[in-house]
């Protein structure tokens, strides 16, 4: 399957897709970042698609339809989404129906949105994950295809937390996103 990746960050989600062997036909990124290095060094140029604004006057719907059209024109099948800071429309997903799979840094239902690792570390919880999911429009709550749990030790902060579960990530999305392609998930 033609895979197309949407990242914002620094691209080491990305990287691991790419190490892995993916068929990586398209890296779209929504921002300038590093992500961007990551897809040019895998012979991928990202394309960027900037979001015009943060604001309430940000047309999702429009940005939506230019990131799907993009992904279209480049004959991808398969959607993955790897740290991607814009929350797209439903069009994108009638675009990509039950192809669009992302990667997230809790253990869903628990800890949905941007600051999940900030969100768990502060209600104390000892033990954390990833998830990787099917993207629907109803934001990290698609359908659950994968989980791993990883511990929050004494003295974690944001970063040295989200490391550890990137390391579980980079491994498990790659892993799953395979599995799927192949047909293997439901
Ligand atoms: C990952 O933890 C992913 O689950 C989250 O953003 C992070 C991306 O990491 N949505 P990177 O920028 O690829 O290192």
């Amino acid at each position: 399957m033609r895979i197309g990746v949407l990242a914002s960050g620094t691209g080491t989600i990305l990287q691991s897709l790419v190490d892995a062997g993916l068929s990586i036909t398209a890296v779209v990124v929504d921002r300038p970042c590093r992500a961007t290095e990551v897809a040019e060094g895998a012979g991928v140029p990202a394309v960027l698609v900037e979001r015009s604004s943060f604001g309430a006057d940000f047309d999702r719907a429009a940005y939506s339809k230019d990131v799907s059209a993009v992904l279209t024109e480049r004959g991808v099948e398969l959607v993955a989404i790897a740290g991607f800071g814009t929350v797209l429309d439903p069009v994108f997903f009638e675009a990509f129906p039950d192809r669009v799979l992302n990667t997230h840094p809790s253990l869903l239902p628990s800890f949905k949105g941007w600051h999940a690792v900030e969100d768990a570390l502060a209600a104390g919880v000892k033990i954390t994950g990833c998830t990787v999911h099917l993207a629907t429009a109803d934001v990290d709550a698609g359908p659950i295809l994968a989980q791993e749990a990883v511990r929050v030790v004494p003295g974690d902060d944001v970063a040295t937390l989200h490391e550890r579960i990137k390391a579980v990530e980079r491994r498990l999305y790659p892993d799953t996103i395979a599995r799927f392609a192949r047909g293997e998930l439901p």
